[in-house]
């Protein structure tokens, strides 16, 4: 009976210590906030996998429509939501040095894969940083293209297929295709995703990125309470994921001989930086004036998990984003035939796709723009203080986290009038001048802004002049005319397969 009492003081301390602390924190600063409930703070429906990140932070948002800032607990952890364009050049951009990690830095090194580029911060991201962007120069992705151009060739053959179909799921038909793009890009291999259904890349993009609900609370519970997750003998990603492509890319490495090939794929570039077994660049203190070199090693670990988070990267992304795309374009025929159009054209000019596709349909890249706003592969960007920071008058402590409300700038009517409509023309002339800075970012922005960005238009660009080439898509009964979320996946996702139709164009 004692011991029951005494169990029960110690919840209720518990509770009391965490009311008044999540209840004093933003008051003290004089930041507004709403009212949070101890261990799940504001995101009660995020971390109980109901709600999506985006979806949380969108109520937020709007019981503070004019605050710069709102004041929240992610879970237990502090987290300023800011909304401010000129607060967000900041964070993104100009004080970067103050806010170059992602979330949890200090438990980056605790798997093989969040020691790579997107989860790693401070020096060892800028080393990576330094030596990786010229992987995704023009001029490499333009020595590259002869493989993208393989891949629609494969697709043309594929489309003839599945216009025999009744109706088909979008996004992955679209991975078929994106995952043989970057197969070969980024492996040297021919994953013939395209050609057989149940291959082994389709089954390790689908674990990579399985929205159960037990990855689901991994992915919440490494974000906001990390020591405890990785206490637990806990990993976000399945090892056997990082052995897979440790496999593959020993093999690949192996029959190179571990010396650069003619295919100028990555695992050219990747093999010519394991040559220098090093990898020198500046230090983040640069930043603040100092002349100092980092150094990180580099050995088959981190290249195999570099490699692998291109893959993961580089397919699922312009996958559901094409997929997205398409579906859009089912609902607005005026806008397809205008894409049409434009396809079209570029081919009464060109005999076959080039890499400077990219650059001649300025249409197609309004409507990759204008389906990243409605659907931004990441619909909040977060950010973590590395060094403390006052922004605007609040003070801000190493280890806040920094929330950045993609989707509800992109939807905000005061930046994109009539924001719920499908208007590529948004992305064109004068319109598209007139966007305001730091309110639209599918991408990222600053230091940190997405390094597979031209890789990504490079592939959907392509992919679209195939696909519009050759197919009329249509809506099918069933196809869902509002799209609802995935809380349970890492990035925006539809909780629902999208059917659509194609149709073969008459020639
Ligand atoms: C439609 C396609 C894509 C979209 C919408 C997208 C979006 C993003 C976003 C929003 C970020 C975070 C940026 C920030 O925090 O400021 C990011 C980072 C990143 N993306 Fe992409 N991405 C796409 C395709 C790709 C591709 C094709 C690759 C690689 C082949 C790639 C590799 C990466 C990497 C490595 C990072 C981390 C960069 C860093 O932290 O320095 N992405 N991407």
């Amino acid at each position: 009976m004692i011991a029951y009492f005494v169990i029960v003081l110690i919840l209720l301390g518990i509770y009391y210590v965490y009311f008044k602390r999540e209840l004093d924190f933003w008051k003290n600063k004089n930041v507004v906030s709403s009212r949070a409930i101890p261990f799940f703070g504001n995101y009660t429906g995020y971390i109980l996998l109901k709600k999506c990140i985006h979806e949380v932070i969108e109520d937020l948002c709007r019981a503070f429509p004019s605050e710069p800032y709102i004041g929240a607990f992610y879970g237990t952890e502090p987290t300023l939501i800011v909304k401010d364009p000129e607060y967000i050049k900041r964070i993104l951009s100009k004080d970067f040095y103050y806010f170059n990690s992602r979330e949890v830095a200090d438990y980056s090194e605790k798997e093989a894969i969040t020691k790579t580029l997107f989860f790693t911060h401070g020096d060892r991201w800028k080393v990576l940083r330094q030596n990786l962007t010229p992987l995704f120069s023009s001029a490499k992705m333009k020595k590259m293209f002869h493989l993208i151009e393989d891949c629609n060739n494969s697709l043309n053959a594929l489309l003839e297929d599945v216009a025999k179909k009744t109706e088909f799921e979008v996004r992955s038909l679209m991975a078929r295709y994106t995952i043989d793009c970057i197969g070969s890009c980024a492996f040297g291999v021919n994953t013939e995703a395209m050609t057989s259904e149940n291959n082994p890349f389709c089954v390790i993009g689908e674990r990579i990125f399985d929205a159960s609900n037990s990855r689901g609370f991994k992915m919440v519970g490494r974000a906001i309470w990390p020591a405890v997750f990785y206490k637990l003998g806990l990993n976000l990603f399945p090892l056997e994921l990082t052995e897979f492509f440790k496999n593959m890319i020993t093999k690949v490495f192996e029959e190179r001989q571990y010396r650069s090939s003619d295919r100028h794929d990555f695992v050219d570039l990747v093999l010519n930086l394991r040559q220098s077994k090093h990898l020198v660049g500046d230090s983040m203190k640069n930043l603040k004036g100092d002349g100092k070199k980092s150094v990180i090693e580099v050995d088959d670990d981190l290249l195999s998990a570099q490699c692998m988070l291109f893959f993961a990267a580089g397919f699922e992304t312009s996958a559901t984003t094409l997929g997205f795309l398409l579906y859009e374009l089912a609902k607005n025929p005026e806008k397809q035939e205008q894409a049409m159009k434009e396809v079209d054209e570029y081919f009464k000019n060109n005999k076959k796709i080039s890499y400077e596709c990219v650059f001649e349909t300025p249409y197609l890249d309004a409507c990759i723009n204008e389906t990243l706003r409605l659907y931004p592969v990441l619909g909040v960007l977060t950010r973590e203080v590395v060094e403390d920071y006052t922004l605007g008058g609040v003070s801000l402590e190493r280890g806040v986290r920094i929330h950045i409300p993609v989707l509800n700038l992109h939807k905000n009517p005061h930046y994109f009038p009539n924001p719920e409509a499908f208007r590529p023309e948004r992305f064109l002339g004068v319109e598209k001048d007139k966007i305001k800075p730091f309110t639209y970012f599918p991408f990222g922005e600053g230091p940190r802004i997405c390094i597979g960005m031209r890789f990504a238009k490079m592939q959907m660009t392509a992919g679209l002049l195939t696909i519009l080439k050759k197919c009329q898509i249509q809506l099918v009964e069933n196809t869902a005319r509002n799209i609802t979320f995935e809380p349970r996946a890492m990035t925006l996702q539809p909780a629902h397969g999208i059917n659509l139709k194609l149709v073969l164009r008459k020639k």
